[in-house]
């Protein structure tokens, strides 16, 4: 019998939602029963986004700066992003070769739709960050679990070669991770670029998480010999600045990509809100040393759940970037989605069960640490008098 003409294109059907949505929505209805919940669930930053961006927003309303904006972003924003990329990630770029988009979810998922055709395989370091595996497959890729924790111990290039196929087009290349808040070193990018070269891969970069690095340093794969033609780098300000809602971030490239990017911007958003870009503009122009503050902050949070988590049995080491920590699950259950579960109803303390970032997730919880200290202080009760 014919199909009724009523569902989706296959492409889409085969692209998931994640757990974290449902997650998301079991604490806010346990919330609005009147639950108290330790929320270590969310992916965003708990500072306030800063005045001067709020008012750069405010000023280009008022003075009627709501009209279209070139899809390729604010000439001024795109310099201003230029001489970011030069000064602090050492990328010798202008203004031509920077895209806004709506966020980094938008970058990705632009990069992705430029790179890849149907049946391309993509190698992904496992676990990731979890709509990757669904950017890819909604590009028809397939993607290519790595697990990072062997790569890293027992060597990434040997990693990569043992998963890698003759269909194999592109590495998603994502420092600092979310989930597991590893910051891959020099060392490991001139691995990953000597082998994309090697094999002709292309390299999506994710640098979400640039401005989020506790110990060592943070390293652009770009900026390596012979990478500049064959990476896409995404990047947000929803982190760094706090403007998750905001939707704005972009993406450094160059030909073919770039056109590629052009259309896939134009015809998908058309560009970011012109008063969303002026807001960005004040964000590109604070000074660093504010980012220095946030990050002190962050660590304290870090240290904190660190040393609570592993005071109650959910083993953990301190990671050394984003501001997540990756504890094994096994202590309560050796399935994550087991675990979280016990952990939400028993302690009422909300996490991601690991395995939601792939197989290699499994067994580990991801808390964030980008709640106030008295979150942490209160969970972390909450969780001894369950465990201990
Ligand atoms: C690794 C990683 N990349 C990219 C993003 C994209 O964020 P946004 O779309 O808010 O800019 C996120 C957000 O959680 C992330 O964790």
């Amino acid at each position: 019998m014919k199909r009724s003409s009523l569902h989706l294109s296959k492409r889409l059907e085969e692209v998931g939602f994640s757990d974290i949505v449902q997650i998301r929505n079991k604490v806010m209805a346990l919330r609005a029963a009147g639950e108290m919940i330790y929320g270590f669930h969310g992916g965003e930053p708990f500072f306030t986004t800063p005045i001067p961006i709020k008012y750069g927003m405010m000023q280009a309303l008022v003075e009627d700066k709501t009209r279209y904006a070139p899809s390729s972003g604010l000439e001024p924003l795109r310099e201003a992003i230029a001489h970011k990329l030069q000064t602090f990630n050492h990328m010798h770029v202008g203004a031509d070769r920077v895209l806004l988009t709506v966020g980094g979810s938008h970058a990705l998922y632009a990069s992705f739709q430029c790179v890849l055709d149907p049946g391309d395989d993509v190698l992904l370091f496992s676990p990731y960050w979890t709509p990757i595996r669904e950017l890819i497959i909604g590009a028809q890729g397939r993607p290519l679990l790595v697990p990072t924790v062997s790569a890293r111990n027992h060597g990434i290039t040997e990693a990569l070669e043992r998963y890698a196929t003759p269909q194999t087009r592109a590495i998603y290349y994502n420092t600092p991770q979310n989930p597991n808040g590893i910051v891959f070193t020099r060392q490991d990018a001139e691995e990953v670029a000597a082998f994309a070269i090697k094999r002709d891969l292309i390299v999506i970069a994710d640098e979400a998480y640039e401005d989020l690095v506790y110990e060592g340093e943070h390293f652009s794969i770009a900026t390596l010999p012979g990478m500049a033609e064959r990476t896409l780098t995404s990047y947000t300000l929803s982190k760094t600045f706090s403007m998750t809602g905001l939707r704005v971030g972009y993406v450094v490239a160059q030909e073919p990509w770039m056109t590629g990017l052009r259309k896939i911007i134009l015809y998908s958003t058309n560009g970011v809100s012109t008063p969303t870009q002026w807001a960005a503009l004040e964000a590109m122009r604070m000074p660093r040393e504010a980012l220095t503050e946030r990050l002190e902050e962050y660590r304290k949070r870090r240290d904190l759940l660190v040393q609570g988590l592993n005071s109650v049995g959910l083993e953990c080491i301190a990671p050394a970037g984003a501001f997540y920590v990756f504890p094994r699950s096994t202590k309560i259950h050796k399935d994550s989605r087991k675990a979280a579960d016990i952990l939400l109803d028993k302690s009422h303390v909300a996490s991601i069960p690991g395995v939601a970032f792939g197989a290699q997730g499994e067994g580990h919880l991801r808390f964030s640490y980008s709640v106030p200290m008295e979150t942490i202080e209160a969970g972390i009760a909450a969780l001894k008098t369950f465990l201990c």
